[in-house]
Parts: C-alpha cells; sequence; structure tokens
C-alpha cells in the first residue's frame, strides 16, 4: 500500500504496524482512503491536533480483524443488527492500538486521548472534541467516493443509484465539520458520474 506522509515519519511507522491488522472487510481500501480526508481535513482545522488525528484514523478500525469474517457483515452499515459485534471491534481496537502506539514510545498522553476517540467511534454518536470530529468526519467520508459507494452496495446489497440517494440525505446528520460536509457532496457528485468498476 502507498504510504501517503513523508519517508519515516512516526505515521508511517504507525501506518506499518496497523496494516497487518487492516486485511479484513476492506480496511485497507477504507483506512487508506479516510487517511487522506484526515490529513485534508486537518489542513482546514489548525485547532485540531494531527498528533492525535492521525494515529487515531490509521488505527481506529484494526479491531476488525478480531471479528470472524463470518459475523462483520451483520455489525456494520445502514442495517445493524449485531451491536455486541460493532462493540467488539471497538473495545479490541483500543487494546491492539495501546500495544502499537506503546510499543513505539508514543507520548502517554496522546495513547489515551487516542483510545477515547477509538473506543467510541461507532457507538458514540457525539463528538469529545474537535479532534475526535475530524476523526469520526475521516472515517464515513470515504464511503461518500466512488470507491466506497462501489464496496458499499454491493456488500449491503442495494442497488448503486438508491445507495447514492441515501447518502445524500444522511451528509447533514453524519458530519460534524462544514469542511467535511463538502468534501462528502463534491466526492458524492463524483460518484454520481462515475460507472461501476
Ligand atoms: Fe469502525
Ligand atoms: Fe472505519
Amino acid at each position: 500500500m502507498e504510504i501517503k506522509t513523508q519517508p519515516d515519519s512516526v505515521y508511517d511507522e504507525i501506518y506499518r504496524k496497523a496494516e497487518p491488522y487492516l486485511d479484513t472487510r476492506r480496511n485497507d481500501v477504507h483506512v487508506s482512503l479516510s487517511y487522506d480526508f484526515a490529513r485534508r481535513l486537518l489542513a482546514h482545522y489548525p485547532n485540531a491536533d494531527e498528533e492525535i488525528v492521525l494515529p487515531a484514523i490509521v488505527l481506529h478500525d484494526v479491531g476488525w480483524k478480531m471479528v470472524p469474517e463470518e459475523k462483520q457483515l451483520g455489525a456494520f452499515g445502514p442495517k445493524v443488527k449485531d451491536k455486541k459485534t460493532q462493540r467488539m471491534h471497538e473495545t479490541e481496537g483500543v487494546k491492539i492500538a495501546e500495544k502499537i502506539l506503546t510499543r513505539l514510545n508514543y507520548d502517554k498522553e496522546k495513547i489515551l486521548e487516542i483510545l477515547s476517540i477509538i473506543d467510541g467511534h461507532d457507538t458514540r454518536p457525539e463528538a469529545l472534541s474537535l479532534n475526535d470530529q475530524l476523526v469520526k468526519d475521516a472515517d464515513k467520508l470515504w464511503r461518500f467516493t466512488p470507491t466506497g459507494v462501489d464496496i458499499d452496495h454491493t456488500r449491503f446489497g442495494i442497488p448503486r443509484d438508491s445507495y447514492m440517494k441515501w447518502l445524500d440525505t444522511v451528509i447533514d446528520d453524519w458530519l460534524f465539520t462544514p469542511q467535511a460536509k463538502e468534501m462528502a457532496h463534491a466526492a458524492l457528485t463524483e460518484a454520481k458520474c462515475t460507472l461501476e468498476s
């Protein structure tokens, strides 16, 4: 996978340590796209802390690796039935992220904030901070891209057109920051103009 940061940055290291946990549920594709969105959002919100936001977005879904693949589909998406498994991917993710960051000697205070963001990234509807808002927004933004639309409408069994119409209606509900809402509209417009690959 292409690493999007400067060579040898601490974020590259974190990404490399996360990668073995991302080869499930198309999380390699999801996290790569969401990482780009996080960087773009950080450029608009200088009060946010990239040392929190970037590790949190890279590590937020590592816990899916601990969920058997046959149980994953019931635990995310528009028809979540298995809330227990949905929660499990957060709590397992916190444990894995803590190990990765501690081994890299990451700042202890920052580890605590990153873990608190990962802990509720799907099940906690409100954001704890601007950092949390950017992570939550970056996490969801990939769904509006042509790649995200193609992956999700297929695995959720929803026709592409009606899936995109539904996505249009959730932008204001899902996203916290005005910039993320703009990015979602732009990505969805691109998806509408793109034929399924
Ligand atoms: Fe998640
Ligand atoms: Fe995610």
